[in-house]
């Protein structure tokens, strides 16, 4: 087993992971062609791919999963408008601002169920009703896998009574999924199933499935296509893009299932450090590849604790109120174990 005080063991995200040898690969032989003329051969392979799969009719190439998000809520709301999401929602926290900076857009927060899931009846309390001094409620926001809450699974149960209640306040259900395939994959559904009541749904290539860059915007024709003017907008217009929508559709077609992997990992990590005298999961189930935890000391805060376990060679990061390590391609199963033996060090010297 490798020695521990020798590692570096990188937690911090599964968007550290790099492109594999065959991503490299088909990035060097991608065909290519001007994208936003609409003649890029592999992008448009990309984007029909990632619509069947997301059994939706379209799909939009983006740079970034905050780019496609973005997107999505320019095309579903005016100035004005607001978007209901979970109070910890990336968007909400972790986008700089951009529906409200670019859009004009009011988020109203709510706070999720305690099992990470979004609460259906807390979003349809905060749909303004319809009277002249309220912002017009547009969009109900649905993040999938719920990063802030433990990357805790959103079910198909849940996305169904969302939509009922969007329908019956006419309103647009949009998923972020940056990590739909490690829902799908922890739930054992497709993911199709988990977007099929969404009018919208963002997922990213660049996490968990270790392509280099990009994300995806998936639904309806027209939408996507309202889409691709805000894109263009946004200076997202990319050229030859095909060499980093290869990898994508490697992504898309190898590195899935293999997310089980991490999820293992994630658990054995998990139990190692309840099991630590100190240490407290912050959520009692790990679902799929995050780990958040905390000290029961409170001289050990997050950040204080994060950057300890960071300098000991175990890199995590502190967001807030807990500490975060993600499992990913790049960390082999072997080093789980002295990640743990790293951890147990730090809160026992
Ligand atoms: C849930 C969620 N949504 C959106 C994003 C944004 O993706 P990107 O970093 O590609 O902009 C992230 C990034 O980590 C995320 O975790």
């Amino acid at each position: 087993m490798a020695n521990q005080r020798d590692l570096t063991i990188d937690l911090r995200s599964d968007t550290v992971t790099k492109p594999t040898p065959a991503m490299r690969k088909a990035m060097a032989e991608a065909e290519v062609g001007d994208d936003v003329a609409g003649d890029d051969p592999t992008v448009n392979r990309l984007e029909a791919a990632a619509a069947e799969r997301l059994g939706k009719e379209a799909g939009l190439f983006v740079p970034s999963g905050t780019m496609g998000n973005l997107i999505a809520a320019l095309v579903h709301c005016r100035p004005g408008d607001a978007m209901i999401m979970g109070q910890f929602a990336h968007n909400r926290i972790y986008e700089a601002g951009g529906v409200a900076a670019l859009g004009g857009i009011i988020i109203d927060p709510v706070p999720d169920l305690a099992d990470g899931q979004p609460d259906p009846a807390g979003f349809e309390a905060a749909i303004h009703s319809d009277n002249m001094h309220h912002p017009v409620t547009r969009v109900l926001w649905v993040e999938n896998t719920n990063n802030r809450a433990g990357g805790a699974v959103v079910t198909p149960q849940t996305m169904t009574s969302t939509r009922e209640i969007a329908d019956h306040h006419g309103l647009i259900l949009h998923v972020d999924g940056a990590r739909i395939f490690n829902s799908a994959v922890a739930q054992g559904v497709e993911a199709a199933e988990l977007v099929r009541d969404a009018d919208t749904a963002m997922f990213c290539f660049s996490k968990g499935l270790c392509a280099p860059v990009g994300s995806m915007l998936v639904g309806p024709k027209d939408l996507i296509e309202q889409g691709r003017r805000k894109r263009k907008m946004l200076g997202g217009g990319m050229r030859q893009v095909g060499v980093i929508a290869a990898p994508a559709l490697l992504a898309l077609e190898t590195m899935v299932e293999r997310l089980a992997e991490d999820h293992a990992k994630a658990a054995e990590l998990a139990e190692g450090i309840a099991g630590t005298p100190g240490l407290e999961l912050a959520m009692p189930a790990v679902q799929t590849n995050m780990v958040y935890f905390r000290s029961t000391d409170p001289a050990w805060s997050p950040p204080t604790l994060a950057t300890a376990l960071t300098e000991a060679g175990v890199w995590c990061f502190d967001v807030g109120d807990a500490v975060r390590m993600v499992c990913h391609h790049d960390v082999p199963a072997e080093h789980i174990p002295p990640a743990v033996e790293t951890v147990r060090r730090v809160m026992d010297p």
